[in-house]
């Protein structure tokens, strides 16, 4: 059996930044084009399960739309927050752990949607296995790092890149695992 990979799937500014430091992430916006998800409904079809931070979560909730990813089992890592509802379960707990016990039951991929807090906690324990990230053309300034320093090196291997007529440019990464990579 395949092990289900862990897949960040995540928007960027070309400075590396997730949102503004008020978390705004309007500028989203600026490569939304008509029958263009960059692949977005293909990648959600091959997740069964997300994990995403707390901060994420109550931002999807703000956008008042029905919770996306009903069909899915979804955790939010929180220290705040317990319980959860028919759509979601609060967690907090090791996450390496909640990963394993994901990953002894057969399934789909597991998407994590960010933010920069649990991609630091994750990949702080290795536990990312493709690195799927859309480089908007803009640079922020200042914002939230999608990449938080104070952790080891991680080498990848490029699957594919691709540039989108409105200079969005979308790289698909692989955790390099062989052995000897660092
Ligand atoms: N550009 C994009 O594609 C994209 C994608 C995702 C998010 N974003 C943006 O990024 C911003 C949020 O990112 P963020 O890094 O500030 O926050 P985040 O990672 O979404 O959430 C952080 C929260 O997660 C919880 N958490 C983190 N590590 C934990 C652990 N080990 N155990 C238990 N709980 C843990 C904590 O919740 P408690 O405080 O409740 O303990 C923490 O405050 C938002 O503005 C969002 O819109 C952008």
């Amino acid at each position: 059996m395949t092990q289900r990979k862990l897949i960040l799937y995540i928007a960027a500014s070309l400075d590396g930044y997730i949102a503004k430091p008020d978390g705004d992430i309007e500028w989203l916006s600026m490569v939304e084009a008509p029958q263009q998800d960059y692949g977005y409904k293909e990648f959600v079809k091959t997740v069964d399960t997300i994990i995403m931070g707390r901060k994420t979560y109550e931002k999807v909730l703000s956008f008042g739309i029905p919770w996306p990813h009903a069909e899915r089992r979804s955790f939010i890592l929180s220290k705040t927050r317990s319980g959860g509802d028919e759509n979601v379960t609060f967690f907090n707990g090791d996450v390496g752990a909640l990963v394993a016990q994901i990953r002894q039951t057969p399934g789909l991929n597991i998407y994590c949607d960010g933010g920069a807090e649990v991609v630091y906690e994750l990949m702080r324990r290795d536990l990312i296995d493709q690195y799927v990230i859309s480089v908007i053309p803009v640079l922020l300034g200042e914002g939230i790092p999608l990449f938080k320093p104070g952790r080891s090196q991680h080498n990848l291997t490029l699957l594919k890149s691709t540039a989108f007529p409105s200079g969005l440019v979308q790289m698909h990464f692989e955790r390099k695992r062989d052995a000897g990579a660092v």
